[in-house]
């Protein structure tokens, strides 16, 4: 009778024993999974924590000595808005790599809207022309100098 008592006393304690096991074994094998599954723990960051900071375009708007740092632009009169309507498409370079007096620059802008998709600027043209003719003017030394000081001499016939 003793005996009996203890070998049932016993395997109880066995019993429990394995179903605190089991449940600590099911526990971290799915402590497992959901970090296979979700690694950074993200379900249970707050959405402030998951928000990242976006860079708005102000503060990406930085003039560094003088020039618009993310375009390369002088920084003038009308800057921004050549930032705004002329760096969309193309690089910045494309445009000041162009050298034109404000007539050329109007039919350049007139051949984009015909043909390139580029909007109805409205009043922003001359803004934008008037910055470019200012800040990158035509370069007179694009062409060689004219000759000076040359001994001309008389053809014979
Ligand atoms: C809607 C898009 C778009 C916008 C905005 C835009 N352009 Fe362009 N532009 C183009 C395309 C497309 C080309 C041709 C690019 C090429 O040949 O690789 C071009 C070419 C040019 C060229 C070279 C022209 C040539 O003869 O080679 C200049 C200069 C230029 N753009 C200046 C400007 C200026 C100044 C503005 C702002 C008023 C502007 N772009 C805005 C689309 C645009």
């Amino acid at each position: 009778m003793d005996n009996h008592q203890e070998f049932k006393e016993l395997t109880q304690k066995i019993h429990k024993g394995f179903v605190v096991a089991f449940m600590f074994i099911g526990m971290a094998s799915l402590i497992l999974v959901y970090v296979m599954i979700d690694p950074t723990f993200s379900a249970f960051q707050t959405n402030e924590s998951k928000a990242y900071v976006a860079v708005t375009e102000e503060e990406d708007d930085r003039i560094e000595n003088g020039i618009h740092v993310r375009t390369g632009l002088v920084d003038a009169e009308g800057l921004m808005t050549v930032v705004n309507n002329c760096t969309n498409c193309h690089s910045a370079k494309l445009v000041t790599q162009n050298r034109m007096n404000a007539e050329r620059w109007a039919a350049t802008i007139d051949w984009m809207q015909e043909t390139q998709n580029l909007w109805d600027l409205g009043d922003n043209e001359a803004i934008i022309i008037n910055y470019l003719v200012t800040n990158y003017p035509v370069l007179k030394k694009s062409r060689r100098q004219a000759l000076t000081n040359i001994e001309w001499y008389e053809l014979e016939e």
